[in-house]
């Protein structure tokens, strides 16, 4: 019995929500896991024709039989978990909540409007409520159950935040940003939110280590879902052009507080790249084929709204993502978007490196593969791929070394091509 981790190879908004929404499905799966980042993420789920844009709930959240965990190494803004939660359709996932997940402050989100522009951060507190976390000022949630240690480590944060944004605010733009709240207002607020979410018969909040324990001693398997991506971790990626949590495979051990013996690690790339926020992306393009990727991919944020910048494959980037994590498999996403463009370009060398130097000195070498014209949103096994779609499949194995066992070719949970 083998646990999986599904992770980003790239920049995020690989198509992850899809790929670990498939991978749920077998009864061997029993839980699935979130281990890091909050509300910047976005993944998204088709059902029946209808979408779910989750950010903080595990994308394995519609499959009633199974548990669905937000590990310690997430954080939490309870009002965006409970509203999301109020979308669900009746039958969902149990939701286990570990009660030492962090909570996102409203200062959190002041401070990353001050701060985060530089970076084009997702506004949503995510870098100053991390911060917190290491700085041992945090507040998690298990302080949020408890009104009278709430509120006295909301009024002292508050005080102690309120000086810093006055500081931070005249620093970066010449004028006060002010936080006019009480922090009795925002226990008030906060256990709301809370309490809503604890009254809930399949919610609970408690120890996640302990319970991925039992799961992993009933030889049940465990599904771990990484929110962004392996280039937008805060050790590993093109740093300080990064999120504040480690998407890649280690965020795993210290987000659950569980050691799996047996970890297939499952890659996911989308089939050309895309990017939001400011830094380096060597393959980004600025033509009518960006345009195109842009349209036809709906690449806009699901978190902001944000158009993406879009770019050709990097495998590059992807055998980075293979050393960092220890890939056994990809799933392709999106191969579909790339019908009628001719030729299509990769990016072969020289070896990716994150070094913000490394990457401004390299010279880049693609290799070209024909394009096809058919659709591929209704095919669903590869041998009827186009044989231009094949090659380029065949040529993403040879260039980074790992089986595509999972094709993209449209948003719909059934629109996917499994390769064994
Ligand atoms: P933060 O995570 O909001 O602090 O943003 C830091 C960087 O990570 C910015 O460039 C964001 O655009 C990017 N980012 C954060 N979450 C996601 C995501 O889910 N997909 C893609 N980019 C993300």
């Amino acid at each position: 019995m083998k646990h999986l981790v599904v992770v980003g190879t790239q920049w995020g908004d690989e198509g992850k929500g899809k790929i670990v929404d498939y991978l749920a499905k077998p009864n061997k799966v029993s839980a699935v896991v979130r281990y890091q980042g909050g509300n910047n993420a976005g993944h998204t789920v088709v059902v029946g024709g209808v979408k779910y844009p989750f950010h903080l709930l595990p994308s394995g959240i519609l499959h009633r039989q199974k548990t669905c965990v937000i590990g310690n190494g997430v954080i939490i803004d309870p009002e965006i978990l409970s509203g999301e939660f109020k979308t669900l359709p009746k039958s969902h996932a149990r939701l286990l909540i570990s009660d030492k997940c962090h909570l996102i402050m409203p200062w959190h989100k002041v401070i990353d409007g001050i701060a985060g522009g530089k970076l084009g951060t997702t506004g949503r507190g995510i870098g100053p409520t991390y911060t917190d976390y290491i700085n041992r000022r945090g507040i998690r949630l298990m302080d949020a159950l408890d009104k009278k240690v709430f509120l006295q480590r909301v009024k002292d944060e508050l005080a102690w935040n309120k000086k810093l944004i006055g500081i931070m605010a005249r620093q970066s733009a010449g004028k006060a940003v002010k936080l006019n709240i009480t922090a009795a207002k925002i226990v008030t607020d906060y256990q709301y939110y809370i309490n809503y979410l604890v009254r809930q018969p399949r919610v609970t909040v408690g120890d996640v280590s302990r319970f991925l324990n039992q799961v992993d001693a009933k030889n049940q398997a465990i599904l771990f879902e990484g929110a962004q991506a392996t280039l937008l971790d805060i050790a590993h990626g093109i740093y300080p052009f990064v999120t504040s949590s480690n998407p890649s495979v280690g965020g795993l051990f210290t987000g659950s507080g569980f050691r799996p013996r047996s970890l297939r690690v499952v890659g996911v790339a989308k089939a050309y790249t895309t990017k939001v926020g400011a830094g380096p992306f060597p393959t980004e393009l600025f033509d009518a084929i960006s345009k195109k990727l842009r349209d036809v991919g709906h690449e806009y944020g699901t978190t902001t709204g944000r158009p993406r910048r879009c770019g050709w494959l990097d495998t590059r980037v992807i055998n980075y993502s293979k050393m960092i994590n220890g890939l056994d498999e990809l799933a392709l996403t999106k191969l579909d978007v790339l019908t009628g463009i001719n030729p299509i370009k990769i990016a072969v060398k020289p070896e990716f490196n994150v070094n913000l130097k490394a990457i401004a000195k390299a010279k880049l070498k693609f290799i070209k593969l024909s394009g096809w014209e058919e659709d591929l949103s209704t095919i669903r096994r590869f041998k009827d791929l186009p044989t231009a779609a094949k090659n380029y499949v065949k040529m993403v194995e040879s260039l980074t070394g790992l089986p595509v066992t999972m094709i993209g070719v449209g948003p719909s949970r059934d629109q996917l091509l499994i390769k064994k």
